[in-house]
């Protein structure tokens, strides 16, 4: 949510800090603006709605100059419109902001009562008119006037800031939400994401919580809030700037649904030990002994990763025989859970930021509990609040819904369990190897689903026009229905369920009638026989099947509209193969709408605001 971008070098500032926001897109925004240095004076341009609309009113009014800031909006403090667009200005000082100032209303009474007139309804103008303040008693340096500003500031952020005195430098702060510094030739640049800087340069510096920065052409300066100098060397990024880009495909949707066997490939890369049937432990990163000790697993997450994570106690509990608990994480935060030692917490997300399931493992931890993140972004707060993390090799994932990082989640939740079980001593070297063997085989049968896209293609054209669609499934195949649903509505607003199939009986069979679509996850697994008897059902009340199945499975074809075939897999790895049909669904099927596929209505990509 919000992106902030910001460039110091010798090229025109503008064309990068546009180019850089095109990159953050996917998080969600409602309107956008820059602020640029020309060496005398900073300018500001602002506009409602997507960066084409920027960009006409930067044609109109051009901003000259090599230094400058630039910001997507996500509204939380305000309405969507150009006054409450950044950068916010105060005096000499212009401020991007991402995060909420949670104690913006006394702050803002306070500096009112002291004669400033606000502009914007937006939390982020009292930063500013912190800062000018702070210059204007005499803090004539910006990053000491900055610091004075945060020392007054309690909430989530991250900052970049800018002043007509100080036309060499830029300043950004940090405190929750992601802030990442750019070295590149004679030129420094910030992003709320690595994908902004990667055109210009791979090696980054991850600035961390309750620390502020200087960023100059040719040099950066480090500091906590309160003083302490920090060395940080960058690291080099291994994405390379073709990654972020869409490849070729229409949407980066597209082509993230096409990616995930090489994403799974690479998340299984250097972890699976086939000839001793075993995970390498160092890539979980908690000891034998946290594994043997524990009584309980409690997955944490939210959205799609909470889909992943049921297919995670599913695991957890077959193969390692422990007790897993599924939460949602924002509802985690508002009960008073009790998590101790006996706790292994498993917190899965793929931006590693939403503040709810960060919230959430902030308490597990104060409650004795260990805890392992499985996360897509290098170095987010999820993992950094962990004892340990297990990072899922996606690469960026720009769509907002989420799917190749859905995958490798699977991958890396399947990963655990083995790990769990051998260690607990509930899975022989058998059948781990034959686990892990499957694990191995998923991303060959999953390009193998891939190919058959256009048969789903056909489906979509058919029920595109569907007002509501229910999605089925048993087993592995729940989180498969629940994900298949959440990713219809997402993109497509469709409204649609994903159900139990064996909840069917319980009320949603009363919706069912002659145009009622009802995706039914039904390959041949252990349950076959009992979601084949749902759909039975579904026919005899005239509902439209269309079932995800396996090849050769006949006794379906003659009970659904529409069949949609996966190879015969493994049960184990079943959801990493029947996911693909549904995603592809929804994609077609929102591409046929003609709806915004990569950044959906309303939704952001990270959700880091309550
Ligand atoms: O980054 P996270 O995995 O923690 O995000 C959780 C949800 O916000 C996310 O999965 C959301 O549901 C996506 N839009 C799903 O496509």
């Amino acid at each position: 949510m919000c992106g902030i971008v910001g460039y110091v070098g010798p090229r025109p500032a503008s064309p990068l800090l546009i180019e850089g926001l095109r990159k953050l897109e996917y998080r969600g925004y409602d309107s956008a603006g820059l602020a640029v240095h020309d060496g005398k004076t900073i300018d500001i341009v602002r506009a409602v709605g997507k960066l084409h609309n920027l960009e006409v009113a930067l044609a109109a009014h051009p901003l000259a100059g090599s230094l400058g800031i630039g910001h997507t909006r996500w509204a939380t403090h305000g309405r969507p419109v150009e006054h409450n667009a950044h950068p916010h200005a105060a005096g000499d000082v212009a401020v991007v902001h991402n995060g909420i100032i949670e104690n913006h209303v006394a702050l803002r009474h306070a500096l009112e009562a002291d004669g400033v007139r606000f502009s914007s309804d937006t939390d982020t103008e009292i930063v500013a008119h912190l800062i000018d303040r702070a210059m204007r008693a005499g803090i004539v340096d910006l990053f000491a006037a900055v610091r004075r500003a945060l020392e007054q500031v309690q909430g989530a952020y991250a900052i970049a800031v800018v002043s007509r005195t100080a036309p060499d430098r830029i300043v950004v702060a940090k405190s929750s939400s992601p802030l990442v510094i750019g070295i590149g030739e004679g030129e420094t640049l910030c992003g709320s994401d690595i994908p902004a800087l990667l055109a210009h340069t791979r090696d980054v510096i991850i600035l961390e919580d309750g620390e502020m920065a200087e960023l100059r052409a040719g040099s950066v300066r480090i500091e906590t809030v309160a003083g302490v100098p920090v060395v940080r060397a960058p690291k080099r990024i291994d994405w390379s700037p073709m990654m972020a880009e869409k490849g070729g495909y229409k949407h980066f949707m597209l082509k993230e649904i096409f990616e995930q066997p090489r994403a799974l490939e690479d998340t299984l890369r250097g972890r699976v030990d086939l000839r001793a049937g075993d995970v390498t432990s160092s890539e979980i990163g908690l000891s034998d002994e946290v594994a043997t000790s524990i009584r309980r697993v409690y997955f944490l997450a939210c959205g799609t990763s909470y889909h992943a994570t049921l297919a995670g106690r599913y695991w957890v509990e077959q193969l390692a025989r422990v007790p897993a608990v599924v939460e949602v994480a924002s509802e985690v935060r508002y009960r008073e859970p009790v998590f101790g030692p006996d706790d292994l917490v498993v917190a899965v997300s793929q931006s590693g930021e939403t503040i709810d399931t960060l919230a959430a493992v902030k308490a597990a931890r104060e409650g004795g509990a260990k805890v392992l993140a499985i996360a897509n972004v290098l170095d987010s707060a999820i993992p950094r609040a962990a004892d340990a993390a297990l990072y899922t090799h996606a690469g960026p994932e720009i769509g907002v819904a989420s799917t190749k990082c859905f995958t490798t989640q699977l991958g890396a939740l399947l990963l655990f369990a083995v790990w769990l079980g051998r260690r607990r001593g509930t899975l022989d070297e058998g059948k781990a190897r034959a686990v892990l063997q499957a694990l191995v085989e998923a991303p060959g049968q999953m390009r193998a689903v891939l190919e058959r896209a256009p048969e789903v293609l056909a489906v979509a054209r058919v029920w595109h026009s569907a007002s509501d669609m229910l999605f089925l499934g048993r087993g592995l195949g729940y989180p498969i229905a629940l994900e298949g649903a959440l990713k219809l509505k997402e993109i497509s607003y469709i409204h649609a369920e994903g159900y139990a199939a064996g909840e069917m009986k319980h009320g949603p069979i009363a919706l069912i009638d002659k145009k009622m679509p009802v995706v039914v996850i039904v390959p041949k697994d252990a349950h076959y026989e009992k979601t084949s008897g749902n759909v039975q059902e579904v026919c005899a009340r005239d509902g439209q099947v269309v079932a995800i199945a396996t090849d050769g499975d006949d006794e379906i074809t003659p009970l659904a509209q529409q069949v949609l075939r996966i190879p015969p897999v493994a049960e184990w790895t079943l959801p990493l193969i029947t996911v693909l049909p549904t995603q592809l669904l929804a994609y077609y099927i929102a591409d046929l709408k003609g709806t915004d596929v990569d950044q959906p209505r309303n939704l952001a990509k990270t959700v880091t605001v309550e």
